[in-house]
């Protein structure tokens, strides 16, 4: 959470930060803020959005070749333009970014006060400030050490950058569980909490390491550092391969939307290179040096948070139901903290999106101490997960900018898909002529997801308009469609915040059932065949208490339209990747309905992108 963003070059700032932060909105939109030093060093900042801070400044003084920029996602104090970043130290001679949280800011504060310092805000962040200038100070260092030092005394998660008055030429970053990368362009160097401020500019970047700090001087170019003073050699240069289209809107109102219609094309780039119709057979790359070790494990531990939770409860039917190995599907948030039993002949499988959720890293961090194999799955290149992993692979999902993740999920689940058949075909679990079978319908999901996307989209305007008004819904599901019910549940409350729930559909009778009246929307997904009777039966329960059904089936389902109130069709596919098709309309009700109600679809109310915070 919190975007951070620095330049430092020959260019002005201010156009760079501003078009930064606007790409980093999605990290946090509490409040934004940028410093610009021209001689003077001087900082704006202002709750709300970044077009509120752009208002703000309005014709004052923006000159300066060195600057930095935040977008904040609020943890300590309140989203105000007090607490928003930057914040400067007691002198006003430094001022720092920050993303992260300083765990032991509360003793730093109390021992700064007995030096005399005073606090404006109510962060942690300010009080990191005022101790590295209490650290300069005290030994009239340059700010690199000074930073440095500070560091070796808080606990916590940081990814900062800092500007010292006296020292224009020079920018200090570092991180240690905050993403952080630098972008290296021609007497130019920009750092960013990801790729996307910087990608215009160079597609050179360095991804800093936990405990790394970089300093960036227009004389002596880029030198990192450790915590512990010795030099990073030959900090890796990576050229990153991101294209603008990607990260704009590209027609769209929402980022979200275009990103639910880019998803045919996005689970075609997940399976390119790993799945051959023609030649009939599935791979993963990532999976090659460890296949053996993985196919005989004990069991496969998935853990995860949100949308990449919900992938990880579809990859426990379809690792279980193909390749016969026990799955359990853990909140990474719970994990860490229940004493897990962990031993090296199991293999734990971190799911992330972003690659930075900082409950998915800890719980990652934890199995790997405790020696199990760890694997990830993640869509952001470089990202902490997955080079924290022994393995893994990419979704190739392309950036989502949209807080509610949608073509992620789908990515993740044509990975697991494949992961599952790969996995199978090894251990013998399936037969050859299945094998052969999986591999052709796989082949055909983007197409089959293109149907789902043209033919649904008018109807589910229809059911949203007849939905939009409500306080409650239920979303239910049997087999591989019960994640697609907590799926479309969490998509409906986060962009619409209307309160929903899902659940298996046939647990409904043991307490939800008690909510259903003649406004309760109950959202059924019923594409899997094996479940059809029982799920038709438990529509004909909510019927019986006057709810509204509205059923997601396969085409051409005559018995489902006898009893439902509303249908949405869509193409069906083999049980085990039913999941691929049946999210599609629960992301297109949420985001109709959230639209109509006025929503900000890409940017919901306390919610952020990337939760690198515990
Ligand atoms: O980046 P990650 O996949 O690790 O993020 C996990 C969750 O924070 C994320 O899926 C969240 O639930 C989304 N807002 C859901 O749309």
């Amino acid at each position: 959470m919190c975007g951070i963003v620095g330049y430092i070059g020959n260019r002005q700032a201010y156009p760079i930060l501003i078009k930064g932060l606007r790409r980093l909105e999605y990290r946090g939109y509490d409040s934004a803020g940028v410093a610009l030093l021209n001689g003077a060093l001087n900082v704006y900042k202002k709750k709300g959005k970044v077009n509120d801070l752009v208002n703000f400044i309005g014709d004052k003084n923006i000159k300066g070749n060195l600057g930095i920029g935040h977008t904040r996602w609020a943890t300590h104090g309140a989203p105000d333009d007090i607490n928003a970043h930057p914040h400067f130290s007691g002198s006003e001679r430094l001022v720092i970014i920050h993303n992260g949280i300083i765990e032991n800011y509360a003793t730093i504060k109390s021992w700064l006060e007995t030096k005399g310092h005073t606090f404006t805000s109510e962060t942690d962040t300010e009080v990191l400030i005022c101790l590295i200038e209490q650290i300069q100070k005290e030994g009239d260092l340059p700010i690199e050490d000074a930073v440095r030092i500070a560091l070796t005394k808080v606990v916590g998660a940081y990814a900062i950058v800092v500007i010292d008055r006296l020292d224009p030429n020079k920018m200090v970053a570092a991180r240690k569980s905050s993403p952080l990368v630098v972008g290296i362009g021609e007497e130019e160097f920009f750092v960013a909490s990801d790729a996307t401020p910087i990608v215009e500019y160079t597609n050179q970047v360095v991804y800093l390491d936990d405990n790394e700090i970089a300093i960036v001087s227009r004389e002596n170019g880029l030198k990192v550092v450790n915590i512990q003073n010795e030099e990073v050699k030959i900090p890796i240069v990576h050229e990153i391969d991101m294209k603008i289209e990607a990260i704009e809107k590209g027609g769209y109102e929402y980022f979200m939307h275009k990103e639910i219609y880019e998803q045919p094309k996005t689970i075609d780039d997940c399976m390119r290179g790993r799945l051959s119709v023609q030649e009939g057979w599935a791979r993963l790359g990532g999976l090659a040096q460890y296949k053996n070790k993985i196919c005989n494990a004990d069991r496969i531990i998935i853990v995860a948070c949100g949308t990449s939770w919900h992938a990880g409860l579809i990859a426990e039917y379809l690792i279980e139901d193909l390749a016969r190995i026990p799955v359990e599907v853990e909140y990474a948030s719970e994990f860490r903290y229940r004493n897990p039993i962990i031993s090296e002949r199991d293999v734990v499988l971190a799911i992330s999106q972003s690659g930075e959720t900082a409950d998915t890293l800890a719980a990652l961090e934890l199995a790997k101490k405790m020696g199990a194999l760890t694997y990830g799955i993640c869509n952001v290149v470089g990202s902490s997960i997955a080079r924290a992993t022994d393995a893994g692979s990419y979704i190739h999902a392309g950036p989502e900018i949209g807080v509610a993740s949608t073509k992620a999920f789908t990515g993740q689940v044509t990975l697991l898909s494949l992961m599952a058949l790969v996995l199978a075909n090894e251990r013998g679990t399936i037969s050859s002529t299945q094998y052969q079978e999986y591999i052709t319908e796989l082949g055909q999901i983007p197409e089959k997801v293109n149907k789902a996307l043209t033919s649904s989209d008018d109807e589910i305007r229809i059911i949203s308009e007849k939905m939009k008004n409500a306080d409650n819904a239920l979303y239910l599901g049997r087999g591989y469609n019960f994640p697609v019910a907590l799926e479309g549940a969490l998509k409906l409350k986060e962009i619409s915040y209307i309160h929903a729930e899902g659940y298996p559909a046939a647990e409904m009778k043991h307490g939800p059932i008690a909510l259903i009246d003649e406004n309760m929307p109950v959202v059924v997904i019923a594409t899997n065949p094996s479940a059809h009777e029982k799920i038709m039966s438990n529509v004909q329960e909510v019927k019986a208490r006057k709810g509204v059904v509205i059923a997601v089936v396969n085409e051409g389902d005559s018995e489902m339209k006898k009893i439902a109130d509303y249908i949405i069709e869509i193409p069906s596919t083999l049980e085990p990747f039913t999941p691929l098709i049946s999210v599609i309309p629960m992301q297109l009700l949420s985001y109709h309905i959230a639209v109509m109600r006025g929503c900000n679809v890409d940017q919901p109310r306390n919610l952020a992108k990337s939760v690198t915070v515990e």
